[in-house]
Parts: C-alpha cells; sequence; structure tokens
C-alpha cells in the first residue's frame, strides 16, 4: 500500500519550513498548505494546496488522506484575533476528524494550559482542547518557549534609538528557542510516530535567558557590543507597537502575553531537560539570521 502523505500546515514558515524540509529530506510523501503559492513552489516535489487556514474546505482538502499532520494556528493580524484562532481551531479539528487522520503535532506553546490571560496564547490551549476531543485522533502538542524571531522586531527601534527596547523586566529569565528548532524536534516526532492519545513536548531551547542578555547577542553579532536593553512600561510598549502599525487589539494581546510572562504564568511546567533543550545559541542565531536581517537596508 502507498504511504500515507505528511501534510504541513504554515509550510513556509518558520516552524513549517523545517518541518517540511525535514520531511521531504526523509522521503516521505508531502503536502504543504500556506497562501503563497511562490513560496510553497521552494518545495519542490511536495504537493501545494494553496489557501486559507480559515477554509473549512481548504483543510478538508489538505487533509484528505493524510497520515499525519503538522498544525499551528498561524499569526493573524486582522480584527476579532481571538474569535478567528478559535474558529480555525475548529476547522482544523473538523478537518482532522472528517478525514479520519491517525496523527497530528500542533505547534502550541508554554502556556497553553491556561484558558486566557495570556495573549495569543489562549488560542493554542482552545486549539489543544479541541484537537483533544478529535475521536481517534493522537495528539502531540509541541509546547515551545518565546522564539528568538521575535527579536527581529526590535530592528526598527533598535536601527532608529539605539537600543533595544521591550516590555518584559531587564533580568526576566525564560526559555528561548530558534524557530527552526522547534521544526527539527517537531519534524523528529513525525517521522517516529511515537505517541498515543494526548501528549505534550515542551521545549526550552539551548538555555533560559533575560532581555540583558539578549541584547548583549544581537549587539555583538551586529558590531554594536554596548547595546542596551530598555524596559518599556506596558502602555509604551502597546503605544510603540500600534506607532509600528499594529491594531490596538493586537498591539494590547501581546502587551497581555509579556504581562504573563513577567508574573511567570508562561512558564515551562516541567525541568531542563536533554528531551527539552534544543541545539542552537542565541550567539549562534543572532550570527546567522538576526545579523543579515540587521544589515538589509
Ligand atoms: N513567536 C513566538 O514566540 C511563539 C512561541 C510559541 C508558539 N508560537 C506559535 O508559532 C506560530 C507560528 O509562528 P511562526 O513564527 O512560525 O509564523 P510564520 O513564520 O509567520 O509562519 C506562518 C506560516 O503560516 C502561513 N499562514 C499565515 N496565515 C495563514 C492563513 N490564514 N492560512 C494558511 N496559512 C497561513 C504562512 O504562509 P502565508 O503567509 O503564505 O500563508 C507561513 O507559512 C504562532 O502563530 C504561534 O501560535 C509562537
Amino acid at each position: 500500500m502507498a504511504e500515507k502523505v505528511y501534510v504541513v500546515f504554515g509550510a513556509t514558515g518558520h516552524v513549517g519550513g523545517p518541518v517540511a524540509r525535514r520531511l521531504a529530506e526523509a522521503r516521505r510523501p508531502l503536502r504543504v498548505v500556506a497562501r503563497s503559492a511562490a513560496a510553497l513552489a521552494a518545495h519542490a516535489g511536495a504537493e501545494p494546496v494553496v489557501g486559507s487556514v480559515d477554509d473549512p474546505e481548504l483543510v478538508r482538502r489538505a487533509l484528505d488522506g493524510a497520515g499525519a499532520a503538522f498544525v499551528q494556528l498561524p499569526p493573524y493580524f486582522g480584527p476579532g484575533v481571538r474569535a478567528w484562532q478559535d474558529r480555525v481551531a475548529g476547522v482544523l479539528a473538523d478537518g482532522l476528524e472528517a478525514a479520519r487522520v491517525p496523527y497530528a503535532v500542533a505547534l502550541s506553546s508554554l502556556g497553553a494550559q491556561l484558558a486566557g490571560g495570556t495573549g495569543p496564547v489562549a488560542g493554542l490551549h482552545t486549539l489543544e482542547e479541541r484537537l483533544g476531543r478529535v475521536p481517534g485522533l493522537s495528539v502531540l502538542a509541541v509546547r515551545p518557549g518565546y522564539f528568538f524571531e521575535n527579536h527581529l522586531s526590535a530592528i526598527g527601534v533598535m536601527r532608529s534609538a539605539g537600543f533595544y527596547g521591550g516590555a518584559l523586566a531587564p533580568d526576566l529569565r525564560i526559555a528561548q528557542i530558534a524557530a527552526a528548532d522547534v521544526g527539527e524536534a517537531a519534524a523528529a516526532r513525525l517521522l517516529a510516530l511515537d505517541w498515543r492519545g494526548r501528549e505534550v513536548q515542551e521545549l526550552h531551547g539551548e538555555r533560559d535567558l533575560t532581555p540583558v542578555e539578549v541584547a548583549r547577542a544581537l549587539g555583538a553579532a551586529i558590531g554594536k557590543p554596548d547595546l542596551a536593553y530598555a524596559q518599556l512600561s506596558y502602555a509604551d510598549a502597546q503605544a510603540g507597537m500600534v506607532q509600528a502599525g499594529l491594531s490596538a487589539e493586537i498591539a494590547a494581546l501581546f502587551v497581555e502575553l509579556a504581562r504573563a510572562l513577567d508574573e511567570r504564568r508562561i512558564a515551562p511546567l516541567e525541568p531542563r531537560s536533554a528531551a527539552t533543550t534544543t541545539p542552537t545559541s542565541i550567539e549562534a542565531w543572532a550570527r546567522d539570521v538576526f545579523a543579515p536581517a540587521f544589515r538589509v537596508p
């Protein structure tokens, strides 16, 4: 019998991209889903499905005949974020149930055990709950820490003001991770299909980091070893995000997320171990990803 297809949602993103590449390298039949056909074309040999994950018909088509799926709630910047996330969680769950897919890896987050007060992470709580109720589906929720990629949004202020500004307390030591490492870990589990029922895998990154340590690593990579971290009030951080073009609703959700991190409500539930630790250091990421992005005019 032909091997069943793997379906990767968000296959052109920071996490989905590495998931799809790793499955392709392992020569698994592959279907990749995103809205940009041009970007999906990078996955030569995979079957592209072009459209939005909030479209039930598209999701059903994408999952038809699948043996395993990598699903996520992509970043969403339109109005009604939480309602959109909850709707997409339902569309994905219904699609997986209709296609009788036996395995799914869900891209979740530390803090997804909480139903609210965590900004966009609350949507991942819904996603885990909805997928957990799909009959016959074994769901692995991968819960990573704070992506290094979030630091890319600081480049504008860094260039104009010369410091790294953020809402987190300067000495807040949290799990931070390269998104590509999340993809690698998810792909390894998808290749192994080694879980049954509901399981959670936390990913804590290479080591825990404070914003001051991150600023030091980023600064060193861009030739500014004295780059300082400046803590902004929640109000100033929110205003800055709005000024940078985000909606007031999304800025408020990100501030709620920052507050949940500061108050340690979003934090690992298990101790760091070999299984939760991933290879890429902030220094390596700063050199390979951040510095080239900073240099783009
Ligand atoms: N940032 C963090 O610190 C963090 C921490 C833990 C968990 N997470 C989770 O990780 C998720 C993904 O983050 P990421 O950085 O990998 O995002 P990303 O790089 O922006 O990737 C998102 C992917 O989804 C696709 N996509 C976006 N909107 C879509 C839509 N409406 N329908 C279908 N596909 C869509 C994108 O391609 P197209 O735009 O071409 O469609 C892209 O392939 C977040 O949403 C969050 O749930 C994030």
